[in-house]
This record gives C-alpha cells, structure tokens and sequence, in this order.
C-alpha cells in the first residue's frame, strides 16, 4: 500500500499554468474525492500522478518516493478513465490481461489473475466477448478489471461513472466501494456528483483554477466550509446566499425582518442557508416565502420561490404535502445557525 504526496506541483502548458503550488498528502489506504468546476484540473491532477503527463515544477512521492521520473508502468498506479479507453478489437479477457502481457507475466499467472478480477467484479461470463457486446456497466466493470489486475498500491479514477444510467450509477458506486474495504488500496476519484463525492470520501478536496480551495471530510466541510465558494460547492441543491448588513453587531436579513447577533464591523455581509435548514410553516415564522415553483422528489419536495425583498431562495418541504406555485408559505430561520460570509465570499469569523 501507498501514501501519495504532491509537493508545490506546478503544470503549465505553454504559458497558462493550470496547477499551481498545489500541496496536498494523501493517505495510505485513504478514499480521496477530487470535485471542483470545470477545467479545474482534476483530470490533470490525475494524470501527473498517473505519469502519463509530466509535472512542470515540484515533487510527487507515492509511498515515500519521488516519481517525477519513474515510467507510468513503475510508480503501482492504475487508472480508469471515463470513457473506459478499452481495446474494441480484443475480447473481454484479453483487455482485461493487456498489461500483464505487456509486462511479459507467465501465461498461467495471466489466466490465474484475469480470473480471479473476473469473478470479483463478476463479469466471467463476459470474458469471450468484444466491447461492443458489452452494456455501459459491464464496460465499466472491465475496465475496473483491467486496474485490478495490475494489483496497483493506487487507484486513480476519472469520473468512472459518469457515462451511467441513474440505477447503474448507484449499485456501481456501492461496488467501489466494497472494492475500496476489500484492496485497502489507495484512491484517488474525480467526480461532479455530490452523492458520490459525500458517500465515498473519506477526504473531499474541493479545487478551484488549479489550486485548493478546502480539503476535509465530507461533513467537515457541509458543516464548516472555509468560504462561500465551497458552502456552494458542497450540497445539493446549493446553499441559498441571502444579502444582509451586519450593523452594531446584529446581522439582519430577509428585508431586515430577521437579525442574529455577529461579531463584526458594519459592512454588507452575505448569509448562508441550505434548503434542508429552513423550517416550513408553523407559528414562529420569520418570513413568506412566495413559491414560484414546486419539484416533488415524493419523499420530499424543493420550494422555489422568493422573500418579500426578492430574494430567491430554494427550501426543502419534507413534510408539508400540498404546497402550490403561487402559495406564500411561513418561513423560520432559526432551525440552525446559519453561516456568514463578507461579500468577497470569505467566512466571518463566528465567535458565538
Ligand atoms: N493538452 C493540453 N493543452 C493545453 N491545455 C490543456 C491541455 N489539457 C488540459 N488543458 C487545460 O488545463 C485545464 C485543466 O484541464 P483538466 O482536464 O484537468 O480539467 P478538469 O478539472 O478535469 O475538467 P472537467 O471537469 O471538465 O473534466 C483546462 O483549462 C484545460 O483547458
Ligand atoms: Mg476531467
């Protein structure tokens, strides 16, 4: 097994630098989840540790030792791309086998472990046909396979899901997972899904323009995201940011109608909610929400709507059944405290 370490890693192509000063310690044996907007690096990420792309400043060490060198074939690292990247012409067995053939393994040993990752992601039936034959998920399984069996310290993945349908998705991910406890290997996973990025990780680092905005676990950081740019990122739908002015230690917000106490000098703030936090209807209301839209999930149901200064909001209804477009529906704030931003996005600090 294997630690992966990135020093100060720089990549620029010509003269636009992509990743820049990029630090971070991945631990051995650890699930980490890479999400962050568009061209932000991640697939780049991935590939300088993979080596299939050279760093243009700093160290990578996998297990303690620098890599900057070492050939993709020498560093244990296995990767699954998005697309699957599998041989058509070759059968499932033979893609599967491909780079242990390249590394010249006995044929016995070659049939021993194609079986053996075979059954595990059970796809034996599978063996003798081209990827053609093959459903989206059973590519993805062989492909899965074809890292497996290279018995890499590190598995890198690429958005591995992303070309899946909703249900395959989900029983796909609980597999990667199940592999993860069963290797106890290293993994490194790009997503855009915030299913997966909070089901998976044990550590989520959050990217944005090459560098890293926040690094932590999943409910560190839906409960205390370092800045607006990750209490946005991280939850879904996103957090609702509400404008308000934090006067004389009071920030008041929602047309001034609701007010908590907060540190601070006078200035035009920024408030934080995520839909799941509001409190729907009841007596200690704060607000109307004004609904303009209502998506029933059936078990819960999102409001989209706005308060009396305009405000849009998006608020979770779990359990008030019955709520139209064109209802003005009884908003709390109180349900927990909410969090606070200065209008350059940064976190203030909360003292209370
Ligand atoms: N070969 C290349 N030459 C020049 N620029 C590149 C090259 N490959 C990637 N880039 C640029 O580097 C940046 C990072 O790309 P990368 O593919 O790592 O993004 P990403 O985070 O994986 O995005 P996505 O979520 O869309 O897959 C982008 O701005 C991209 O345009
Ligand atoms: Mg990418």
């Amino acid at each position: 097994m294997a630690g992966v370490g990135l020093v100060n890693v720089r990549k620029s192509y010509g003269a636009v630098e992509v990743i820049r000063d990029f630090n971070l310690d991945i631990e051995d044996g650890s699930f980490t989840v890479f999400v962050g907007p568009s061209g932000c690096g991640k697939s780049t990420l991935l590939r300088m540790i993979a080596g299939l792309e050279d760093i243009t400043g700093g160290e990578i060490r996998i297990d303690g030792r620098r890599v900057n060198d070492a050939d993709p074939i020498e560093r244990g690292v296995a990767m699954v791309f998005q697309n699957y990247a599998l041989y058509p012409h070759m059968t499932v067995e033979q893609n599967i086998g491909f780079s242990l053939r390249m590394a010249k393994l006995s044929k016995r040993e070659i049939a021993q472990r194609v079986a053996s990752a075979a059954a595990s992601l059970q796809i034996e039936p599978l063996l003798k046909r081209r990827p053609a034959q093959l459903s989206g998920g059973q590519r993805q399984r062989v492909a899965i396979g074809r890292a497996i069996v290279r018995d890499p310290e590190v598995f890198l993945f690429d958005e591995p899901l992303s070309n899946l349908d909703a249900e395959l998705r989900v029983s796909m991910r609980v597999e990667i997972a199940k592999l993860h406890q069963r290797l106890g290997a290293t993994m490194i996973y790009v997503t855009h899904d915030q299913t997966e990025a909070m089901t998976l990780a044990d550590k989520i680092v959050v990217l944005r323009a090459g560098k890293v905005e926040q690094a932590g676990s999943p409910q560190d950081l839906y409960d205390n995201p370092a800045n607006q740019f990750v209490a946005g990122f991280i939850g879904s739908p996103r957090m609702n940011f509400i404008p308000a002015q934090l006067r004389s230690g009071n920030a008041a917000f929602a047309g001034g109608i609701h007010t908590v106490p907060l540190d601070g000098a006078d200035q035009d703030i920024l408030v934080g909610v995520r839909p799941e936090h509001f409190r729907v209807g009841g007596d200690a209301a704060d607000v109307d929400l004004k609904v303009d839209v209502v998506e029933n999930l059936g078990g819960t149901r999102y409001l989209y709507g706005a308060l009396p200064d305009g405000t849009q909001l998006v608020v979770e209804a779990r359990d008030e059944h019955g709520i139209k477009a064109g209802d003005r529906v009884p908003l709390g704030f109180a349900q927990r405290r909410p969090l606070f931003f200065n209008t350059s996005g940064q976190r203030l600090a909360d003292l209370s």
